[in-house]
């Protein structure tokens, strides 16, 4: 089988995710055919390099969206200007994009998605939202006949981890330092605390859920940094735990939109959602409600999404002449006897 190769724009903690779980080949994988053959870094050392020695490193990341070898572009940079230039790039290459970043599909997502239907390829970015959680595969394919009336979750990894920490008795600042050690937070961690990060994801998802644009200004929003030992202690007097919540309910043809720290009672399942973990509860007309939980942050379960797009990508780059994941573990599956 030819190999689909694929450039990675980023070796930070998603495109190293992305680049460990590639090279690890799992079966499902392994059907797909894809290579990672050059990633861009910011500065390359011969410890980056050692660690993956199949991959070709170049500081230019312009040299990768041109280089007439490679099928699929993974950016993995962040940031809005930089990778923007380098995606619309990609795509009027003829490559397919996709990518982890909400701030830019937040922001550009409109535009790059009709550059990539014009050019007939594809950009996916199932990894910008909620890390691990399927949720925009979901949205695309779950509610052909329902009508979502509403979503409320926690969007943004970083703050639960510090907010589910204080509860625990941390200071804000050392629940900070620990989920930036740990690769949670973004680069610039105000984007996390402030509700920056969640507002970007609370717009991309009432995109898909409702098919309505709106805007950062209509967020009400609030960060977690003014919050003390003081109102965890009131929380959980009154049998309440503080989440960092995203909320959207539509009426016609308009959205409330909200992003801020909540108390929800110890009866709610959000209310046990914690550290990095995310979750989104969908209500509906037919379905009622869906909740889908799982690590919204990390470089792991993010990477995970991503490798799920690159495979979905290339199933279709081979004209599904592979056989779908589901009927292949069928064919490969070996007998299992059952001992009574
Ligand atoms: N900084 C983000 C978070 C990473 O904490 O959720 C995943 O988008």
């Amino acid at each position: 089988m030819t190999k689909i190769n694929v450039g990675l724009l980023g070796l930070g903690t998603v495109g190293k995710g992305v680049a460990t779980i590639v090279a690890r080949q799992s079966p499902q994988l392994a059907s797909a055919g894809l290579k990672i053959t050059r990633a861009a870094v910011r500065t390359i050392t011969p410890e980056r390099q050692a660690h993956f020695p199949d991959i070709k490193l170049t500081t230019d990341a312009f040299q990768i969206v041109n280089d007439p070898e490679i099928q699929i572009i993974v950016e993995a940079i962040g940031g809005i200007d930089l990778p923007y230039a380098l995606i619309q790039q990609a795509l009027r290459n003829g490559k397919h994009v996709i990518t982890a970043n909400k701030d830019l599909i937040a922001t550009h997502g409109q535009a790059l998605t009709a550059l990539a239907a014009s050019q007939h390829v594809a950009l996916n970015y199932e990894a910008a939202v909620m890390g691990s959680i399927p949720i925009l595969r979901t949205l695309n394919t779950s509610f052909a006949g329902d009508t979502i009336t509403s979503l409320a979750g926690i969007a943004n990894g970083t703050s639960n981890f510090i907010l589910s920490q204080m509860a625990r008795g941390r200071s804000y600042q050392g629940a900070l330092a620990d989920a930036q050690q740990k690769g949670f937070a973004e680069a610039d961690p105000t984007n996390d605390v402030e509700g920056l990060d969640a507002s970007y994801k609370l717009l991309i998802l009432c995109r898909l859920a409702f098919g309505l644009d709106a805007t950062l200004a209509s967020i009400h929003r609030q960060g977690i940094t003014t919050l003390t030992a003081a109102d965890f202690a009131a929380a959980k007097h009154f049998g309440c735990t503080i989440k960092p919540l995203i909320r959207a309910i539509r009426r016609g043809n308009q959205l409330s939109l909200t992003v801020a720290p909540a108390l929800v009672p110890n009866t709610n399942p959000l209310s046990h959602v914690d550290d990095e973990f995310n979750a989104i509860e969908l209500t509906s007309t037919n379905t009622k409600s869906l909740v889908l939980i799982g690590p919204g942050a990390g470089s792991l379960p993010t990477a995970n999404a991503v490798v799920a797009d690159l495979q979905a990508v290339a199933h279709d780059i081979r004209g599904h002449q592979t056989p779908t994941i589901a009927a292949q573990v069928l064919l490969t599956a070996e007998a299992l006897e059952l001992k009574t």
